[in-house]
């Protein structure tokens, strides 16, 4: 048997929050915080030989930790090149896994990696009588093979919520010569990234899930994480990590249309329904066209804005 298919809930991600599991202090505030999504973390930020207390502590703080209702939670397992990928997955899935939305899976190479997730999540729902297929897979896009492989990636599984890009070790993998994670060289004149977040965001498009972009590692710069942050998501992300929590309102903030982009997308929506009421194919609203076309577009930013709660 394999994951249930049908269209998966999209859950809102502006901000997905990294709280490594080394750190008890760190695990309790996660529902505190207002990040839209808090993923627990095995991997890079939990040393090798904490690992396990890192996996028994996650358990922990997803059995009795109280979350509001609308956050996304999620915990990151290490890569399937370790010795700790299966029981991470296994070990946090069976004894946890109803309380969890999604499992993160770093430096995704093949859509064999999904695959193997995408089982073994069905084999522990099967075992111990969870909603089969209810767990999604988040993927990294971390090095060469992992961007190469992306359109596969995506559609490996109806599992697969987010396709996410990791700046650090993409940066490490590829040679660029920084050490700042999310930070940009010197020497060229645009931004170095544009062409892997188009691909990434096309991608994910094309199988109907989130782009989101990694973090931004020097978190008391906040005005080169709003330039990161404006740039993603001028490009169409869906979204940005956050791993200190004074990032996550800058985050949120642009993630978010102003209450003046908001009324201005209602208010074309409006001149075009009363438009098509009329007959007519196109409107005019403040001296612009609106058409099918933009009037998609103003949808997405009405979406947004009644998300963030902003009424008439
Ligand atoms: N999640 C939850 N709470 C966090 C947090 C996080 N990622 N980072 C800091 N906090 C808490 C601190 O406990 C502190 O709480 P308090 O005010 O109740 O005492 C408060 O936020 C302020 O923290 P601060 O003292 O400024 O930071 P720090 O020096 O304790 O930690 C880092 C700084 C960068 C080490 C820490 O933020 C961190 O480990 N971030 C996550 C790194 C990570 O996940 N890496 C892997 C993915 S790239
Ligand atoms: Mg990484």
């Amino acid at each position: 048997m394999s994951a249930a298919a049908g269209p998966r809930p999209t859950r809102p991600r502006r901000t997905c929050h990294s709280v490594p599991g080394s750190s008890e202090k760190f695990l309790a505030k996660a529902p505190t915080l207002a990040a839209d999504q808090v993923f627990f973390d095995l991997e890079d930020s939990v040393a090798r030989s904490e690992k396990a207390a890192a996996r028994a502590r996650i358990i922990e703080a997803l059995n009795t930790l109280e979350f509001p209702e609308d956050k996304t939670v999620v915990f990151r397992v290490n890569g399937t090149d370790t010795e700790f990928f299966y029981r991470d997955l296994i070990d946090v899935v069976e004894q946890a896994g109803d309380k969890l939305h999604a499992v993160m899976l770093p430096k995704v190479q093949t859509p064999g990696d999904i695959e193997m997730t995408d089982k073994l999540l069905t084999q522990i729902e099967m075992a111990r009588g969870f909603e089969l297929g209810r767990i999604g897979i988040e993927a990294q896009i971390e090095d060469a093979k992992g961007l190469i492989n992306v359109e596969a990636i995506t559609t490996a599984s109806p599992r697969m919520e987010t396709i996410i890009f990791g700046p650090g070790d993409y940066s490490a993998a590829i040679g660029i010569p920084i050490t700042q994670i999310g930070g940009k060289p010197d020497g060229y004149p645009g931004d170095h990234l544009n062409y892997l977040y188009t691909k990434l965001v096309v991608a994910a498009r094309a199988a109907g899930i989130q782009a989101i972009d990694g973090p931004y590692a020097a978190f008391k710069d906040e005005d080169g994480l709003r330039e990161r942050t404006r740039l993603v998501r001028a490009l169409g992300l869906d979204g940005k990590w956050s791993i200190h929590p004074a990032q996550i309102d800058v985050i949120n903030e642009i993630f978010t249309p102003t209450r003046e982009q908001w009324e201005k997308a209602e208010g074309m929506l409006a001149a075009y329904a009363d438009a098509v009421a009329a007959g007519a194919g196109a409107a005019i609203f403040e001296g612009e066209m609106v058409d099918e076309a933009n009037k998609k577009m103003a949808e997405r930013i009405a979406g947004q804005g009644r998300a963030a709660g902003y009424a008439a």
